[in-house]
């Protein structure tokens, strides 16, 4: 038996007493439960999530928490580290989706797909109190959500809540042919769609290709998401963030709609990068001046 197979073994038996169709049955009805069902359907439905791909997770508030509490198994799965130690998260629980699972079962069967961890005292570890019934583990990209919304927290004063990570086609798709770079992805999403830069006037950032799930992408997407409200990831898709699930939601779409539409007019011209009509920064100016809107100067 390899070390994940034996521990998800450990983590079933630590939890089999407390498993409990009444509570789990309850549990789902919470509010913040379906809405977090609700976006993994909406991505569903838009094509952002085949198989298992993406993942996303939700900061209990205080409410939330003491809404779910009486739902929690009796005895929680062991501790489980995290791979990165994220302080500023410590003690927090958060929604998240199982590694595996696919997004369109999340709102119907969220108890199986997705689970409430808690993060340890220590903020470098994970253990889970409910759902994630019948062996489910936390995402692959824990790390990753957990590192982020630490960051998150820290620059919103707590107003962020949710991470979302999706692979949408026309955002995969542009990250094949242009660099990994922040202001130059930016300014072609800012260019081809006027709301563009009223869904994201800080911009996006963006990161070459790195191994999914690993440490590493984990602790880059935080430093990028200390700028940024969303990271986008070359060849494989965006994270991002959002103090409701509408604005985690809303935010992906914006960004891989402006990207579809680059691609469709530039494809319509036959391939070539420059295309005759874009929106010029002083355009970008205007809006940001029309709406006063916290426009990223660096990337005009
Ligand atoms: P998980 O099923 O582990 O969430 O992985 C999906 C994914 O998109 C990894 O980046
Ligand atoms: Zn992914």
């Amino acid at each position: 038996m390899g070390f994940l197979e034996d521990m998800q073994g450990t983590l079933d038996r630590g939890m089999t007493a407390a498993r409990g169709a009444v509570s789990t049955v309850a549990g789902e009805q919470l509010g913040f439960v379906r809405g977090f069902g609700r976006m993994c359907q909406d991505g569903w439905e838009l094509g952002y999530h085949e198989r298992n791909g993406g993942n996303a997770s939700y900061r209990l508030c205080d409410s939330d928490l003491a809404s779910v509490q009486s739902f929690f198994y009796d005895t929680p799965s062991s501790w489980v580290p995290l791979g990165v130690t994220v302080p500023e998260m410590a003690g927090e629980y958060l929604l998240v989706t199982g590694s595996g699972k696919f997004l369109r079962n999340v709102q119907s069967n969220p108890v199986e797909s997705a689970g409430i961890i808690e993060i340890s005292a220590q903020g470098d570890a994970w253990r889970i109190v409910w759902g994630l019934k019948g062996g489910g583990r936390p995402t692959s990209e824990v790390g990753a959500h957990v590192a982020a919304h630490g960051v998150r927290k820290g620059v919103t004063g707590g107003k962020a809540r949710v991470l979302y990570h999706a692979h949408p086609n026309a955002l995969i798709a542009l990250t094949s042919l242009v660099p990994a770079d922040a202001r130059t992805l930016t300014r072609l999403l800012w260019s081809s769609v006027t709301e563009s830069v009223i869904a994201f006037p800080g911009g996006v950032g963006m990161l070459a290709w790195m191994v999914p799930g690993s440490s590493d992408l984990a602790q880059a997407t935080a430093r990028v998401m200390r700028d940024f409200e969303a990271c986008v990831w070359q060849l494989h898709g965006v994270f991002a963030s959002g103090e409701d699930f509408d604005g985690a939601f809303g935010l992906v779409n914006a960004i891989d709609k402006a990207a579809d539409v680059y691609l469709r007019a530039r494809a319509a011209q036959g391939g070539a990068a420059n295309l005759p009509y874009s929106i010029s920064d002083a355009d970008l100016r205007a809006t940001a001046l029309a709406y006063d809107l916290p426009l990223n100067e660096d990337f005009l």
